[in-house]
């Protein structure tokens, strides 16, 4: 089977590392990828917001099937473009991967299958926003109800801070934005994969979204993530994939738009159970990592399985045991302004430790061959280990080799799980 992985972040590394360990897959090309992945495959220049040249590059490349990494193609009709041309494709139609593309859209399909989620007023004004921030009380939670990389959301004690973010969003031409109910309790992030009819769900993964130790600053696309959790109720997955997983897939194929891909729930556990902080229409990054490490069945196999209707025919996925931690190198001033263009150094070093591997996501080759800093999130360093305190002491053994100037990470990833 030949694949083609649209993508350029350390998902996608992470996506193409595993379906090289498949035998079943026989080529893979990545487009457009980064630094890292070029040296491990072939690379090929697209543009992944137009579904057209996504798809004439699947056509292009004979491939077989082909794995959509970002949301950006996704709520663009890539899948739609590429399903056109008679090429398997794992990842929604643009109808579907509305999931993640409107907040309100997936509260109407949340409400339509019975799954809970944070009450929330859509405000279309700031008078609007006032009146919702008082209704829920502190601490306020203001979202933009489109795309933005995880960093449209602001959670705040600070009345002044939440209406300015409203503001904000307004002037920058969205709609409307969305005022919620605060979610209380710890966060998880649960993968499912689905056909559109049925979907299993991989390991639970814990993303840590604030840009510095002890969950202060800005939210960010994620800065590390580990699997498994230690302290999570026994049977989450079973329940969450009862209650949340399997009525969204019903009731996106009751809509006629039946969700093909992967339905990523995220999740918070409050003290009254389960709930729904947001849907995602594709694998999470930074936690793709970690899941991904751990697994042990084919992947190319599991995702044509989901792209062409035959999940139900699939054998149970087989974990390694142990765990696996990844913590993200941040540019200079990420998420506000990334520095780029920065030499990175160590990577070769971090690589050679036993059991650890540098995903690259923003990095790309000079003309001098040297790696530098290309995006707001650099690397993802990754290390399995027997226990969660081996596998994040191998990460940041990894971390503790590379250097790139201004970068930040953070120190506290899988801490308290691993005590
Ligand atoms: P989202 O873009 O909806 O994924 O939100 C990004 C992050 O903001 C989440 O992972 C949470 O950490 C936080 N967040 C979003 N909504 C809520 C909520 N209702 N209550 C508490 N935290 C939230
Ligand atoms: N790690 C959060 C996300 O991928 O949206």
């Amino acid at each position: 089977m030949r694949v083609l992985v649209i993508g350029s972040g350390a998902r996608e590394h992470a996506l193409v590392t595993a379906l090289r360990a498949d035998e079943s897959v026989t080529s893979i090309i990545c487009a457009p990828g980064n630094a890292g992945i070029a040296a491990d495959i072939e690379v090929l220049p697209v543009e992944v917001s137009n579904p057209d040249a996504v798809a004439q590059l699947a056509v292009d490349t004979k491939a077989d099937l082909v794995v959509v990494g970002p949301e950006v193609p996704l709520v663009a009709g890539a899948a739609d473009a590429i399903r056109e041309r008679g090429i398997a494709c794992f990842g929604p139609s643009k109808e579907a991967a509305q999931l993640e593309g409107s907040k309100a859209f997936a509260k109407q399909v949340m409400s339509e299958a019975n799954v809970a989620t944070a009450q929330a007023h859509s405000c279309t004004t700031l008078d609007e926003v006032a009146k919702a921030l008082d209704e829920f009380g502190e601490p306020y939670v203001v979202k933009d109800d489109g795309l933005a990389a995880g960093k449209g959301v602001i959670v705040t004690s600070d009345r002044h801070q939440a209406l300015e973010h409203a503001d904000n969003c307004f002037a920058q031409g969205a709609p409307s934005v969305l005022v919620e109910e605060y979610l209380d309790g710890p966060e998880v992030s649960l993968f499912g994969i689905t056909d559109g009819v049925d979907i299993i769900a991989l390991q639970p993964a814990q993303d840590f979204k604030r840009a510095h130790d002890d969950d202060e600053g800005p939210n960010t696309g994620g800065m590390g993530a580990y699997s498994p959790l230690p302290w999570a109720p026994a049977g989450l997955v079973e329940e969450v994939t009862a209650s949340v997983l399997q009525p969204m897939v019903d009731a996106m194929r009751r809509r006629g738009t039946p969700f093909v891909g992967l339905l990523y729930a995220g999740l918070a556990l409050t003290k009254r159970g389960v709930r729904i902080v947001e849907f995602n229409a594709r694998f999470g990054d930074p936690e793709t990592q970690v899941v991904l490490a751990r697994l042990k069945s084919p992947l190319g196999q599991v995702l044509l399985a989901a792209a062409t209707g035959k999940v139900a025919e699939l054998v149970p996925l087989e974990w390694r045991e142990g765990a696996a931690v990844t913590v993200v190198v941040a540019s200079k001033n990420y998420p506000d302004s990334p520095v780029t263009g920065d030499v990175i150094t160590g990577i070769e070093e971090a690589n050679a430790l036993l059991d650890v591997d540098v995903l690259h996501a923003g990095t790309r080759i000079t003309d001098e061959g040297d790696v530098v800093s290309a995006g707001g999130r650099v690397l993802s360093v990754t290390a399995v280990g027997d226990s969660l305190a081996q596998a994040r002491e191998r990460a940041y053994a990894g971390i503790d080799l590379i250097s790139l100037a201004g970068s930040h990470h953070r120190r506290d990833i899988a801490k308290r799980a691993s005590e």
